[in-house]
């Protein structure tokens, strides 16, 4: 048995010498250390022997068994070290190649001027809220003093839904669900998308963007309205800007303004941008008429407000010169990428 054992270990050793792969390795580990290996048939006969010589042959067959472990572990390190040497240089990477261009995204030009909005506003402690697309007639139409028969509704061409749901056509619905949320003091901006059934052209979408003011307060005046509408419209057009604020008529406000700012084009002289006029309406506002208020659940006699509504593709277009309103809403790349 000795003798055996002797000569299969010559064997194995000669044979993991001479392997040319991996895979000749593992097939030597398996004649000889495998299950039915034959070294393992050698330990499985140790059995048969005599008590003395049992643990003499045990010791040599174990020796033999960790010499042959040891070889085939170190043939196998070189294989697997030799192959990922080789993949390596077959893999080589040229670095000095030119790159892909990466491209790297822009914030859509009413993004930015919304952001531009938001900063303004948010500096004079209003809080920004949000507000469904999907209204109903009491939001949109009757809690803001429009009754269903009321001529103001033919102003805003309303795609309806169902009987009583519709696409807001003006963000003043934030107005009423802020009051009945909040208490006042109440200073929100609300902005959002807004829908008409109106017929497309170079100034008008039945999509648009409007961005919805409110405060409550005790003691608010015109004259706080005054303030903040010009100090946005400062910030937003720079401070040689004139702002001129019109009488005008909407259902919720009384009184009700609209407000004008110098052409930014023409500065005032007249051109194509603002029709001959000198002037770009950019909002409608007023005070937050007493009805409104109540039926919000809001004492007139104690708290009075102002409400305004901006017209965010307005500012947009004339910011950046565009000339039809359409360009903004087709998201072509080419020219989006302006911005
Ligand atoms: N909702 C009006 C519109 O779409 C704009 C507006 C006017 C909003 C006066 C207001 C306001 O909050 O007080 O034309």
């Amino acid at each position: 048995m000795k003798q055996k054992l002797e000569e299969l270990k010559v064997l194995a050793l000669a044979a993991v010498a001479e392997a040319k792969d991996e895979k000749q390795i593992d097939e030597i580990r398996v004649k000889y250390l495998g299950k039915k290996g034959e070294l393992t048939a050698i330990l499985k006969q140790m059995g048969s022997l005599s008590p003395e010589e049992r643990p003499v042959m045990g010791q040599l067959v174990n020796s033999a068994k960790a010499e042959l472990e040891e070889a085939i572990a170190k043939a196998s390190k070189n294989f697997k070290e030799k192959a990922a040497e080789e993949r390596l240089k077959a893999e080589t990477i040229d670095v000095t190649l030119p790159s892909k261009p990466a491209t790297v995204g822009k914030l859509h030009p009413l993004n930015t001027v919304l952001n531009d909005m938001i900063d303004i506003f948010q500096s004079m402690g209003f809080d920004v809220v949000d507000g469904p697309e999907v209204e109903t007639d009491f939001y949109n139409f009757e809690a803001l003093n429009v009754p269903a028969d009321h001529p103001a509704r033919d102003m805003q061409d309303t795609f309806y839904l169902a009987e009583n749901l519709l696409l807001r056509t003006q963000t003043s619905a934030a107005q009423i669900r802020t009051m009945e949320n909040r208490k006042p003091p109440i200073k929100i901006i609300c902005p959002g998308r807004v829908y008409r059934a109106d017929e497309v052209d170079a100034t008008h979408s039945p999509v648009f963007h409007q961005i919805e003011g409110l405060v409550v307060d005790k003691n608010i005046t015109m004259c706080d309205l005054k303030g903040v509408l010009e100090q946005f419209a400062h910030e937003i057009y720079g401070k040689d800007t004139e702002v001129k604020f019109r009488p005008s008529f909407f259902p919720f406000t009384e009184p009700s303004v609209e407000v004008d700012v110098t052409c930014s084009e023409c500065k005032g002289k007249g051109c194509r941008v603002c029709k001959g006029s000198g002037w770009i309406e950019i909002l409608g506002a007023g005070m937050v008429h007493p009805r409104v208020l109540k039926a919000c659940g809001i004492d007139p006699e104690e708290y009075t407000g102002f409400a305004f509504g901006i017209g965010l593709d307005r500012l947009t277009t004339t910011r950046y010169k565009i000339s039809d309103i359409r360009l903004l809403f087709e998201n072509d790349l080419r020219f989006l990428k302006q911005f």
